[in-house]
């Protein structure tokens, strides 16, 4: 990604242009292929996991830490986002900060998953079947976002039409309807 400044907006001393990752269709499949590989996995594995009352416990933590670390991270950087639609933050500050929370975002969706994976999901409820394709989505929409990102930062802070922000809030939707739609489905499935 183009680092910018985050106090001007612009491009950052140093930088040379260019893109960091690897071009090709490869390097765009790959990371797709990776996340639907590990998401099949768990769904296939995890129905079949046994773990005691205190495992359980310590997954159901880890499930709900996870689950904030992520997405408390995912509504930090939309909640900035929004505001730098409302003209309140700079695109550079937007962006720093998108980047910064990348990892604790992929974090603690990979803690989600493999807690989650513990807590033994019912796979044949459609439910948890629609939990899990949720989860799929915002992991491949996590993805397109890292994109999205990178070719913000090449507008920098000059006005630009309304058409072009459409990906990026296309994926912010998807992505908060996924988490929300997990979220809601894993406080409805534990009520008693
Ligand atoms: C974005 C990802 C996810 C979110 C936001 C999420 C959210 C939640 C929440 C809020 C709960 C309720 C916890 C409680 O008892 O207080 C929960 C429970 C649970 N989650 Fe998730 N979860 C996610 C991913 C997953 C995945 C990938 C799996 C399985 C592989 C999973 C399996 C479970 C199970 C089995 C429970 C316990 C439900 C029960 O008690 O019957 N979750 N989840």
């Amino acid at each position: 990604m183009r680092r910018l400044d985050p106090s001007t907006g612009q491009p950052a001393a140093g930088w040379r242009g260019g893109h960091r990752r690897p071009a090709g269709r490869a390097a765009r499949i790959g990371p797709v292929v990776a996340v639907g590989v590990g998401w099949l996995v768990v769904v296939l594995v995890a129905p079949h996991l046994t773990v005691g009352p205190g495992w359980r416990s310590i997954a159901l933590f880890c499930h709900l830490a996870s689950l904030v670390i992520g997405f408390g991270a995912v509504l930090t950087v939309d909640w900035f986002s929004l505001r730098w639609i409302l003209r309140r933050e700079r695109l550079g500050t937007v962006l720093g900060m998108a980047q910064g929370a990348h990892l604790l975002i992929w974090l603690g969706l990979v803690g989600l998953v493999v807690s989650g994976a513990a807590l033994r999901p019912d796979t044949s409820s459609g439910l948890v079947q629609l939990k899990l394709v949720a989860v799929l989505a915002v992991g491949i929409n996590g993805l397109f976002l890292g994109r999205v990102r990178d070719r913000l930062a090449n507008l920098g802070d000059t006005p630009t039409h309304w058409s072009r922000l459409l990906p990026g809030a296309l994926a912010a939707t998807i992505s908060q309807l996924g988490w929300w739609t997990a979220t809601i489905i894993g406080f409805w499935n534990s009520t008693p």
